[in-house]
């Protein structure tokens, strides 16, 4: 495999979190253009992550312009993602957009139709779908091990842990709150699973409940009150053209003992699976219940030969295999889409007070 040279957008958490140290131990990509509206941070995560001749830049435009890059990666605020997606593809990149992978279903298909014109490979940052216990689950799905999927949750329910750095409060800027952000994770976890795309109808309520409070023990300290205007926390219920169900929860605050963070429960007529505590498969075996917990450390799950183990290294490798034509996508864009759809109509539904119908 050649090396890649890749240009990043937006400097900011999941750059320096997830993307940027994958890239250090990849060695098939070296990061040679850095952009953010900040200035400074564009300098910084190039001395710590760029090659010795790293450009920087504030504005996108100007960094697509000079070109010299294969690969971008698009790690701003929710409300740029399809703009600058749409602007790197048509300037001839390939792209891996953080998740979600836009505002709404218009912003997901603009970005389906540049993908389309441009014939470059397009991913969204779904990496808990590489999880050791995802990847098992997913294997059995697809061996048939659960029969049909009727029933599934979507969990991400934190109960005090709203990102209080960055715009994430921001309706305005990021689409809405845990819904959009988190909610989208498990979501996209249970779709696949199921493998099962084709959303008929859902009813969803979100809630304003908490965001007004102080003191309120958050992870991550206060917030500021005045600036969320997101919602606290959000809940839908998605019936799909087959018949199955999603009950999908989100919340970033809300008044709950166990927290979830971006897990799928699904259950078939054969079995069923959860993630509560643990990957744990239900069924009945002569006649008596049996929960079978799987060890996934012993024995590796193969994703394929030679990657590593970790979500995020395993996202850039099979992003780089989808590039270079050795393999395939494993999160396709138009997963993502449908994912995006949902929680759309998860928002208008509560906007309306009424179900929402996809088509
Ligand atoms: N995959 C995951 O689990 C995961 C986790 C956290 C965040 N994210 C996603 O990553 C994205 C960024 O989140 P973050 O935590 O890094 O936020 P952040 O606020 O820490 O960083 C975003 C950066 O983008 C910069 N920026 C804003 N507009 C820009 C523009 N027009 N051009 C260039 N730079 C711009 C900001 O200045 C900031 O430095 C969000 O879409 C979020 O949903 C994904």
């Amino acid at each position: 495999m050649k090396t890649y040279r890749v240009g990043v957008v937006g400097c900011g958490g999941i750059a320096w979190g997830k993307h940027l140290p994958a890239h250090k131990r990849n060695p098939h990509t070296e990061v040679v253009a850095f952009c953010d509206i900040i200035e400074e941070r564009a300098v910084n995560t190039a001395k710590e992550f760029g090659t010795k001749d790293a450009k920087t830049y504030t504005d996108y435009k100007e960094m697509f312009k000079a070109g010299g890059l294969d690969i971008v990666l698009v790690l701003t605020p929710n409300n740029m993602h399809c703009p600058i997606t749409v602007a790197a593809l048509d300037a001839g990149f390939h792209v891996l957009c953080e998740k979600p992978m836009a505002m709404n279903y218009a912003e997901a298909k603009e970005m389906l139709a540049a993908r389309d014109r441009s014939g470059k490979q397009l991913s969204i940052g779904y990496q808990n779908r590489y999880r050791k216990d995802a990847l098992y689950l997913k294997q059995l799905a697809d061996d048939d091990f659960f029969g049909e999927i009727y029933y599934a949750e979507a969990l991400a329910v934190r109960r005090r842990g709203v990102p209080t750095w960055g715009v994430f409060i921001d309706k305005e800027k990021q689409g809405g709150g845990p819904l959009i952000d988190i909610g989208t994770h498990a979501l996209d976890l249970t779709l696949f699973t199921m493998n099962n795309y084709e959303p008929a109808y859902c009813v969803g309520r979100t809630f304003h409940k908490l965001n007004k409070q102080r003191n309120t023990g958050n992870a991550g300290g206060d917030w500021d009150v005045d600036k969320f205007t997101a919602e606290d926390s959000a809940f839908g219920f998605v019936v799909m053209k087959n018949g199955a169900v999603i009950y999908l929860k989100s919340s970033w605050a809300l008044n709950i003992a166990d927290p979830t963070e971006a897990i799928t429960t699904v259950c078939g007529e054969k079995a069923g699976a959860d993630m509560l505590h643990g990957l744990r498969l239900n069924t009945v075996m002569n006649g008596k219940q049996v929960m079978i917990e799987p060890d996934l450390n012993g024995g590796a799950i193969l994703f394929y030969e030679g990657a590593g183990d970790n979500p995020e290294d395993l996202e850039l490798a099979t992003f780089l295999r989808a590039v270079s034509g050795e393999g395939k996508l494993y999160v396709t864009a138009d997963q993502a889409a449908v994912v995006t759809r949902i929680l759309e109509g998860i928002y208008e539904s509560d906007r309306t007070g009424k179900p929402f119908y996809f088509d």
